[in-house]
C-alpha cells in the first residue's frame, strides 16, 4: 500500500530499525534510516521520485558507473530543535551544486521540485531518525550515478538519483593534523575539482593513506601547477588566521565552492572579523608559524562543521598551532550551529523548515 505526500509516492518499510540504534554513540555515516528516495532517468527524462524502504539496488555489471565513474553527490544535514521541528541549512545551494556537478560529468540535471519535494517527504517519513543530541544530526547524502549499460566510453542513457540518510555524530573523532601536499594533486585547471564527483575522492585516498601513515588525518591540497598555494583539504575548505585576519583561498575550477565556507565568510564579516579571500602561499603560512603570527587553522564543511587544526606538516617539518582560549573557530562554530539548530536568530535566511 502506498500513500502520497507533497506529490511523492511513499512505500513504507515493513518494520523500523530505529530501536537497534544507540543515538548516544553515533559514528559518522554508519547506520542508515528506514527509507530512501529513488528517482530514475530513462528515455530522456526523470520519472517522479518515490520514497521506498532503504534497500540494496541491483545493477548490470556493464553499468557505466563501474567503468567510467559518472557519479556525483552532495552532503547536507537535518537538525532537530527543542520543539522537535526539523531544519535544513541552505538546501537550494546543495540542489544547485548537484546540478553544477552533474553538468560537468554529462549527467542529466534534476528538476528542482523532484529534489526539494523528494527530500522534504523523505525527512517527514523518517523524522524520528533526526537526532536530538547536541553535536549529532541526520546526515543526508543525495547522489546521482550512471546506471545505464555498455562499454562504449560515452555518457550513459540511464541514471539513478537516490537520497539516503544516516544519523551521525562528529566526522573527526580526535585532533586534526594535516599534511601540506607537495607531490600529488587533487585537481587541475579545467578539470572536475569544483564538482562533487565521486572520482575526486577516490583520487585522494592513496595520498591521504600515505599522510595517515605519517600521523596526519587529512591532506591539504596545493595548486597542481606549482604546489605553492593552499587550496582545500580532502573533505573541507581551509581557513587560516594570521594575527586577527581570517584568510581563505578563492574558489576556482579546482576547488569545491563550500556552503559552509561561504556562510563562515558572511558570518565573520557580519561580526566585524577581517576576512581576506586571496591566494595564500604555503611559505606565508610557514613563515607565520615560525614568527608566531599564525594563530589558527581550521577546516569548514558540512560533515566537518568547523574542525580546528592542531598542527601541520610540510617538507618533513612539523608545526604546532598555539592553544588559544578564544578562537575564531569556536566562536564561528557556535554561531553557525546555533543558526542551523534554531537556537539563534537567522538574519541571513539560511534555515529551511521541513
Ligand atoms: N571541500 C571538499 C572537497 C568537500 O568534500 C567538502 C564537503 O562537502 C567541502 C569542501 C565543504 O563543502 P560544504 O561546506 O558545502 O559541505
Ligand atoms: C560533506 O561534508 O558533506 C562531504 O561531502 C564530505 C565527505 C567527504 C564526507
Amino acid at each position: 500500500m502506498s500513500t502520497i505526500i507533497n506529490n511523492i509516492e511513499i512505500i513504507k518499510a515493513k518494520a523500523t530499525k530505529i530501536n537497534d540504534v544507540d543515538f548516544n554513540n553515533l559514528k559518522f555515516g554508519h547506520v542508515f534510516s528506514d527509507h530512501m528516495l529513488e528517482c530514475n532517468f530513462k528515455d530522456g527524462k526523470w520519472a517522479a521520485p518515490k520514497v521506498v524502504p532503504y534497500q540494496a539496488i541491483t545493477l548490470d555489471p556493464s553499468s557505466k558507473i563501474f567503468h567510467y565513474g559518472q557519479s556525483v553527490f552532495e552532503g547536507m544535514k537535518a537538525y532537530k530543535d527543542a520543539n522537535e521541528d526539523v531544519w535544513l541549512f541552505r538546501p537550494l545551494d546543495n540542489f544547485n551544486r548537484l546540478n553544477i556537478s552533474s553538468k560537468r560529468l554529462a549527467i542529466p540535471e534534476l528538476p528542482e521540485n523532484y529534489f526539494m519535494d523528494g527530500l522534504k517527504t523523505l525527512l517527514e517519513v523518517d523524522k524520528e531518525w533526526v537526532p536530538k543530541n547536541e553535536g549529532s544530526s541526520l546526515y543526508i547524502r543525495p547522489f546521482v550515478f550512471a546506471s545505464g549499460n555498455g562499454f562504449h566510453a560515452s555518457p550513459a542513457d540511464e541514471y539513478k538519483f537516490i537520497i539516503c540518510t544516516a544519523p551521525s555524530g562528529a566526522y573527526f573523532s580526535g585532533e586534526v593534523r594535516v599534511l601540506i601536499e607537495e607531490t600529488y594533486s587533487r585537481s587541475a585547471n579545467g578539470g572536475v575539482g569544483y564538482a562533487k564527483a565521486g572520482g575526486n575522492y577516490a583520487g585522494q585516498f592513496y595520498p591521504t593513506q600515505l599522510a595517515i601513515e605519517k600521523g596526519y588525518q587529512q591532506v591539504i591540497w596545493t595548486d597542481d601547477n606549482t604546489h605553492e598555494y593552499i587550496e582545500e583539504a580532502g573533505a573541507m575548505n581551509i581557513f587560516v588566521r594570521i594575527n586577527d585576519t581570517l584568510i581563505t583561498g578563492p574558489t576556482s575550477d579546482r576547488i569545491l565552492d563550500g556552503i559552509t565556507r561561504k556562510s563562515i565568510i558572511e558570518l565573520a564579516q557580519a561580526e566585524g572579523i577581517a576576512v581576506e579571500i586571496r591566494k595564500l602561499s604555503v611559505l606565508e603560512v610557514v613563515e607565520a608559524a615560525k614568527n608566531g603570527t599564525l594563530k589558527e587553522m581550521f577546516g569548514a564543511g558540512t560533515a566537518a562543521v568547523i574542525s580546528p587544526i592542531s598542527g601541520f606538516g610540510y617538507k618533513d617539518t612539523d608545526y604546532d598551532l598555539p592553544k588559544l582560549d578564544d578562537t575564531y573557530a569556536n566562536y564561528l562554530k557556535k554561531r553557525i550551529t546555533d543558526i542551523q539548530t534554531n537556537k539563534a536568530e537567522d538574519p541571513f535566511g539560511w534555515r529551511y523548515k521541513i
